[in-house]
């Protein structure tokens, strides 16, 4: 039934809970194939965009299309769509096979179909050899396993996941993402995911949505949103962890606290104008000679196995979070140089 479509469309929708919008005018097109991330702080409207195209939740303005056929009017269960959740909700009674035979049970499919399909589904998740368990006999990765088996069984147009992996310990985590990632291209999968984990989302996906205030922020590639953010925002969500405001004084010449930089300018800024510079802690750099760069007095350092992250101030009171394979310890004076292609001009305020 939902073989051979070419995008999913998102126009306009907007969702709001007592006249406040928790989502406002998405406009998006999935193409077929394609690993979506909605990315964004707790709070911004991630689950509502998702719910919304799930048919969980029913839209205030817009409308969702799979190719020329409209979705939204259409309830959950007719949109062909699979879902797997943070918590799991598995059925705790039922074996891991039990489980993921479920959804094709309900369709009353013949059961030799439905044997044939859920030893496939169980095989790619690579639970074979617990297929007869019960989820509480299973660890929280297995468990996740199951949850992805069960929506991917039923051939799913399109794999909806919430937070899936908020649950798990740090190591199973990146070893999901991997295996989620997998299932997306072998079994060709169109998936969105939802993350508040920059780095999940960067790692994972072809292309991400930066939500802030249930408003897009920006839509593009993992290095475009990585290497350009459009706005200090996104910037600060994406690990510019130095965020100083300043001001232009010509060209891209920005001054504050005593300092004075070279950066880019992203959008529209005039000298004089109130700015916010913006520079990640790994594109600021120890001058290689004395005399060349910014002198700054090392406050508390952080040890991260080959480098360190070190909190540092200028004599003007400004402090920098800064990445260095320098030993520095606290007390230690250092002279810095800025990247300036690395350092983002943003006008100030919104
Ligand atoms: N059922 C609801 N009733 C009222 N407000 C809601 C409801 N669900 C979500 N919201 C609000 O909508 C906004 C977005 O929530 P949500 O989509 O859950 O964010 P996220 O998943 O990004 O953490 C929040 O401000 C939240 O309080
Ligand atoms: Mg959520």
């Amino acid at each position: 039934m939902t073989d051979g479509f070419q995008e999913l469309r998102l126009e306009g929708v907007s969702r709001s809970f007592g006249g406040s919008d928790a989502l406002a005018d998405l406009d998006l097109t999935i193409k077929r194939g394609e690993f979506i991330a909605l990315l964004g702080p707790s709070g911004c409207g991630k689950s509502t965009a998702l719910n919304c195209l799930a048919g969980l939740l029913p839209l205030t303005r817009g409308s969702i299309w799979r190719d020329e056929t409209r979705l939204d009017t259409l309830p959950a269960e007719r949109r062909g769509f699979g879902m797997v959740f943070q918590n799991y909700a598995l059925f705790p009674h039922m074996t891991v096979r039990g489980n993921v035979a479920f959804g094709l049970r309900m369709r009353r499919l013949p059961r030799a179909e439905i044997n044939r399909r859920t030893d496939e589904a169980i095989r790619l998740v690579r639970l074979d050899e617990h297929a007869a368990k019960l989820p509480g006999q299973l660890s929280g990765g297995q468990q996740q396993r199951v949850a992805i088996a069960r929506a991917v069984v039923l051939e799913p147009s399109l794999v909806l996941m919430d937070e899936p992996l908020s649950n798990l310990d740090a190591m199973l985590r990146l070893e999901m993402r991997t295996e989620i990632r997998r299932l997306h291209q072998s079994l060709g999968l169109t998936t969105v995911y939802v993350t508040h984990d920059q780095e999940e989302a960067l790692s994972m996906s072809d292309r991400l949505v930066v939500l802030r205030g249930g408003r897009v922020q920006q839509i593009g590639t993992p290095e475009q949103v990585h290497t350009q953010p459009a706005n200090r925002h996104v910037a600060g969500f994406m690990g510019y962890r130095n965020i100083l405001p300043m001001r232009l004084t010509e060209g891209s010449i920005v001054e504050g606290g005593g300092l004075t930089l070279r950066g880019t300018k992203v959008g529209e800024i005039a000298a004089g104008d109130a700015v916010e510079a913006a520079i990640r802690p790994e594109d600021i750099h120890l001058a290689a000679h004395p005399g060349e760069g910014i002198e700054v007095t090392t406050e508390v350092v952080e040890y991260q196995g080959r480098k360190v992250a070190a909190e540092v101030r200028t004599p003007g009171g400004v402090l920098l979070h800064l990445r260095t394979d320098r030993a520095l310890k606290p007390g230690d004076k250092a002279e810095l140089v800025f990247d300036p292609d690395r350092l983002l001009i943003f006008p100030e305020g919104d």
